[in-house]
C-alpha cells in the first residue's frame, strides 16, 4: 500500500484529507504537524471517524535535519501532499519575512528530499489568491498571474513557481497545485472542523462564532458593492469537497501515465455567492438569528471572485458534493461539538 506524507496534516484541510485519504483506502498515511496553527486533538478526532491512528512527526519542516530524519525512517513514501504554510493574508502584510520564510523555506526543503528520495508524487496547496484582484469572471487557470496583492499570495505564486522549475530537472516527480477558492463548512459528522487561534479573520468562523456568542455581532464588510445586494461575491467551497479532490489528483498522478509533468487546477463551486446570501443561508438553516450590522469596506477586498471550476470536473472527475446550506449547517455543527468540547 502506497504511504502517503502529508504536511500539515492537523491542519483545517489537511485533516479533512487525510479522512478521505483513509476512506479510499490509503491507510499508510504518515503526518508532519508542528502544531504551530493546530491542535494536537485532531489527531483524535480523526480516529472517531476512521477508527485509524496516524502518525504524526512533530517536526518544523523548515529545519532539513530534522526533515530528512522522517524520510530515512520512511523510505517508501510514494506522494506528498504540502498542505503546511501560514495562511493568514492580513498577517502577512504585517510580517511578510514571517511568510516568506516559512512558506518558501518548508517547500524548499521538501522538494529537496523529494527528490533525494525519489518521491514521485507531489500535490501543492495553492489559492485563488495567485489571481488577485480580477474582472473576468469566472476565472480559469490560464489567467496570466497579477503582481500578488500580499506576501501570502506571494508565497503561493513562488511555490506553483518554484514547482515548475525543480520539475524542469526532475524527471522522476510530477506535481499538481491546487487553487482553492474559499474552502468553508466542516466534516459532516461536526468532528472536524476549523480551528482559528484568536479572532477569526474569514468569514464562516466569524458567524459561527457569533452564533454561538464568543463574538458578539459580525461586521458584513461593504454593502455598497456593484452586486445585486451590494456585498462582495466569493465562492464558498466544502472543505470535504477540496480534500477529496485531493485524493483524486493524487490518484490521478499515479495512476495516468500519460498526465502532464505539472498542472494546476482550480478548486470551487463556480457558483459565487454574497456575503448577505451566506448569512441567510446560515439563519435558515441552523433556525438562529444573526447579530449583524453592515460596516466599511475592508481594505483589499475584491468586489467578486468565483471559479471556472470546468478542469477540476473534467480532469479529476470531480463534482462538488456539498451546498451552501450543507457547508453551513456542518460549520455550525462543529461550533456547537468545539464548545461541548470547551465545556468538558
Ligand atoms: C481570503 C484569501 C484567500 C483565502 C481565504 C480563505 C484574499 C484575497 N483571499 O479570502 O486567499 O483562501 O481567505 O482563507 O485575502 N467578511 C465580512 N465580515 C467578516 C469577515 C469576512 O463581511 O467578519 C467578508 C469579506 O469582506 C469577504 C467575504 O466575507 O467579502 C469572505 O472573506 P474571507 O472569509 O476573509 O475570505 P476572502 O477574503 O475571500
Amino acid at each position: 500500500m502506497s504511504k502517503i506524507l502529508i504536511t500539515g496534516g492537523a491542519g483545517y484541510i489537511g485533516s479533512h484529507t487525510i479522512v478521505d485519504l483513509i476512506e479510499n483506502n490509503f491507510t499508510n498515511l504518515i503526518s508532519v504537524d508542528n502544531f504551530s496553527n493546530s491542535s494536537k486533538d485532531t489527531f483524535d478526532r480523526i480516529k472517531e471517524i476512521t477508527g485509524k491512528d496516524v502518525k504524526n512527526y512533530n517536526v518544523d519542516l523548515c529545519n532539513l535535519e530534522q526533515t530528512e530524519k522522517i524520510f530515512e525512517e520512511n523510505r517508501d513514501i510514494s506522494g506528498i501532499i504540502h498542505f503546511a504554510a501560514y495562511k493568514a493574508v492580513g498577517e502577512s502584510v504585517e510580517k511578510p519575512l514571517k511568510y516568506y520564510h516559512n512558506n518558501i523555506e518548508s517547500l524548499v526543503n521538501m522538494l529537496k528530499l523529494a527528490k533525494k528520495y525519489n518521491v514521485p508524487n507531489i500535490i501543492f496547496s495553492s489559492s485563488c489568491s495567485v489571481y488577485g484582484n480580477i474582472d473576468k469572471l469566472p476565472v480559469t487557470e490560464d489567467t496570466p498571474l497579477p503582481k500578488a496583492e500580499s506576501p501570502y499570495a506571494y508565497t503561493k505564486q513562488i511555490g506553483e513557481r518554484m514547482l515548475q522549475d525543480f520539475l524542469k530537472i526532475s524527471p522522476n516527480q510530477k506535481a499538481i497545485a491546487l487553487r482553492y477558492f474559499n474552502p468553508v463548512g466542516a466534516h459532516p459528522t461536526g468532528k472536524l472542523g476549523e480551528m482559528p487561534i484568536g479572532v477569526p479573520n474569514n468569514l464562516v468562523p466569524f458567524i459561527t462564532q457569533t452564533a454561538i456568542g464568543i463574538r458578539e455581532k459580525l461586521t458584513i464588510f461593504g454593502n455598497d458593492y456593484p452586486t445585486k445586494d451590494g456585498t462582495c461575491i466569493r465562492d464558498y467551497i466544502h472543505v470535504s469537497d477540496i480534500a477529496h479532490a485531493h485524493v483524486l489528483a493524487l490518484q490521478k498522478l499515479m495512476n495516468d501515465k500519460n498526465f502532464p509533468q505539472y498542472d494546476v487546477i482550480n478548486l470551487g463551486t463556480g457558483n459565487g455567492v454574497s456575503v448577505k446570501k451566506v448569512v441567510d443561508a446560515f439563519e435558515k438553516v441552523t433556525g438562529k438569528k444573526l447579530n449583524y450590522e453592515y460596516g466599511p469596506r475592508r481594505p483589499g477586498d475584491a468586489v467578486a471572485i468565483y471559479a471556472n471550476n470546468q478542469k477540476a470536473i473534467k480532469v479529476l472527475n470531480w463534482t462538488p458534493k456539498y451546498n451552501l446550506n450543507d457547508m453551513m449547517l456542518s460549520a455550525w455543527k462543529w461550533e456547537k461539538n468545539l464548545q461541548q468540547a470547551n465545556v468538558n
